[in-house]
């Protein structure tokens, strides 16, 4: 009898010794595995996190008023592909915002969900970060509300962005244009976000963001992060029409290189782009021919890149090579996106914005339940 109870305790502490060990081994190769695939810049941060502390919260948006361009992808998006290897990312698709200029319901619904598939396709990674979109999380507009009853008129009369599409939207100069900030500061602060990867453009309204957190952390009790700007190396991309202004969705269809465009209409944009421009003759590069030069720089053709530069500088640079050459490393770049955004169906894409949206709800509620109850809503 003894014996026999032995005999169990014994081939259950075996049991027991597999499992943990089985356990153990795919927790190693899980590690391992994702720390082989990291950039090597990344390594010591990743063991950081996995063995000394959380990893940090990080939240950004982009507007789905048409397609993505490569402004956005060298600006922002690239570096949210990246950073989640480091990172808890949350990212959402802001349609609130879509609505501050005018769009007709039929293409912002085809906005939307191109744009989810065209993030998945660049690698945004559904079991990594969380995908959603703004409007189905109510808790952002709510949020909202509260920061605007603190958020002072006059630091909204500043926003050089609400300058800016206050001119261009004329006919349309509407509240929520004004009010934009203090929605993007809602967005980033309802997840008590850390960092912020974004192009230069928003460094302003992130600023903000710090000023409401600040704000609100003085008057009631410190809750918020003051959350801190990533941005890139290609942190302005310029219009390839009228290389002043920087790359946007919101100037017509050829300045800019959609990064679904079909390899005919990369060559064609790119060989209409405006190189010489009255500035070329104090001396210094050309906005045009720098844009084109630093394309080929951002997109892995660093040495195509210095020799245009190398050219340039001797006076010998011919504009219909360097275009040829931008829009040859355009298209071999962009042609395994298009592929894997082809591959993804909507079913797949709705499925993923439905998860990510449940998933960014969980930590909404919790936190705007907690930001009532310091300002005294019961
Ligand atoms: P949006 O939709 O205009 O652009 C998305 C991202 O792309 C960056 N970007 C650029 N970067 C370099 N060169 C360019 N020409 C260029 N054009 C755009 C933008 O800086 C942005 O990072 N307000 C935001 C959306 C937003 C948001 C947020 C962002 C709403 N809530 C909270 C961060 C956190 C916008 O209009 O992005």
């Amino acid at each position: 009898m003894i014996c026999e109870k032995y005999v169990f305790n014994w081939q259950g502490a075996v049991l027991l010794k597999n499992i943990l060990l089985i356990f153990s081994n795919i927790l190693l190769y899980t590690f391992f595995m994702n720390l082989s695939r990291l950039p090597k810049k990344d390594t010591i941060i990743y063991i950081a996190n996995n063995f000394m502390e959380k990893q940090p919260i990080l939240f950004s948006g982009i507007k789905p008023t048409g397609r993505p361009h490569i402004g956005n992808y060298l600006g922002a998006l690239k570096n949210w592909v990246e950073l989640q290897h480091t990172h808890n990312c949350i990212y959402s698709i802001v349609d609130y915002h879509a609505l501050t200029i005018e769009i007709k319901p039929v293409e912002l619904t085809a906005n939307i969900l191109a744009l989810a598939k065209t993030l998945l396709a660049i690698g945004i990674d559904p079991k990594k970060s969380t995908l959603f979109i703004q409007s189905h999380v109510p808790e952002h507009t709510e949020l909202a509300w509260i920061f605007n009853c603190m958020t002072p008129v006059a630091e909204m009369e500043r926003m050089t962005q609400y300058k800016d599409k206050a001119k261009q939207h004329k006919k349309n100069i509407n509240m929520g244009l004004f009010d934009y900030p203090a929605l993007m500061a809602a967005d980033i602060l309802l997840y008590r976000a850390e960092a912020v990867p974004v192009g230069e453009d928003q460094l302003q309204h992130l600023e903000l963001t710090r000023i409401i957190a600040k704000k609100f952390n003085n008057r009631y009790e410190k809750y918020f992060e003051e959350p801190q700007a990533i941005i890139t190396k290609a942190k302005r991309i310029m219009s390839l029409t009228d290389p002043a202004k920087k790359m946007s969705k919101e100037l017509g269809e050829s300045s800019y290189i959609s990064l679904l465009d079909s390899p005919e209409q990369i060559r064609k944009k790119i060989m209409k782009t405006v190189t010489e421009t009255s500035t070329s003759k104090t001396g210094n590069m050309s906005p045009g021919v720098l844009n084109l030069i630093e394309l080929l720089n951002h997109f892995d053709n660093q040495k195509a890149s210095q020799e245009y530069a190398n050219q340039y500088n001797k006076g010998v640079i011919k504009y219909a090579e360097l275009k040829t050459a931008v829009a040859d490393t355009l298209i071999t770049y962009l042609k395994p996106i298009a592929e894997k955004y082809n591959d993804i169906s909507d079913i797949e894409v709705k499925n993923i914005l439905r998860d990510g949206a449940v998933e960014a709800k969980d930590i909404a509620q919790k936190n705007l339940k907690e930001i009532k109850n310091i300002i005294g809503l019961i």
